[in-house]
């Protein structure tokens, strides 16, 4: 992931710690400044692969833990991994089925980018869209939610909805973030539940 970046401090750290990518740290940090699992949440990854996020999630919470890529991840013990785009309708399904009383959602998911900015951005925003909509089937009211999106075209609107949506609303970037990305975290906490959508 990321090669284009080159190695850095968190690429070392991950691998002397065991962790499947430097994405970790962002969740690591995330969950250190805003306390978004709690130790028995039902927590869903959209775009788990290869797997660093479910390892930190598995630490903080013995609850269900359902991961969700189009590429195949390596099974991960205590874990649920299910292939496939979590925006169709059928793999939207399988989750539902497979986890209940969904207390978190967590999505670092990001499309393949063109180079193309202003297609690129649209792609990661409709891709946004989608997990948020997923959120607002089935996340339990009070629960919280994590999306990494990108600043730029949309992405105000986004996070307008999401803060219709969740009493309390952050955008937060990691340090593990890589300078000079347009990569930042969308922070939502205390969801209002599902009858917000339709407001
Ligand atoms: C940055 S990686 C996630 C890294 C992960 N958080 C970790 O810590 O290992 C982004 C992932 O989003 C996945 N992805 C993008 N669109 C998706 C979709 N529609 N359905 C499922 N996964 C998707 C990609 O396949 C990719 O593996």
């Amino acid at each position: 992931m990321g090669s284009q970046w080159g190695k850095d401090k968190y690429y070392s750290k991950s691998k002397s710690e065991g962790y499947r990518s430097r994405a970790a740290y962002k969740l690591l940090d995330i969950q250190k400044r805003f306390n978004i699992i709690r130790e028995d949440d039902n927590v869903i990854d959209l775009g788990a692969a290869p797997g660093s996020w479910m390892q930190v999630l598995r630490d903080i919470t013995s609850g269900c833990i359902v991961g969700v890529d189009l590429n195949p991840v390596a099974p991960l013990e205590d874990t649920i991994m299910i292939t496939g785009d979590f925006t169709s309708e059928k793999i939207q399904e399988r989750i539902i089925s497979t986890i209940h009383e969904v207390n978190v959602i967590v999505c670092d998911a990001s499309p393949k980018f063109s180079g193309n900015k202003t297609y690129d951005q649209a792609r990661a925003i409709g891709l946004n869209e989608d997990a948020f909509g997923f959120v607002l089937k089935v996340l339990k009211p009070g629960g919280n939610f994590v999306i990494k999106s990108f600043q730029g075209e949309m992405f105000t609107e986004l996070l307008e909805d999401i803060r219709n949506s969740f009493y309390s609303v952050k955008v937060y970037r990691t340090k593990a973030s890589r300078r000079g990305s347009t990569e930042t975290y969308i922070i939502a906490k205390n969801f209002r539940g599902n009858h917000a959508a339709s407001d």
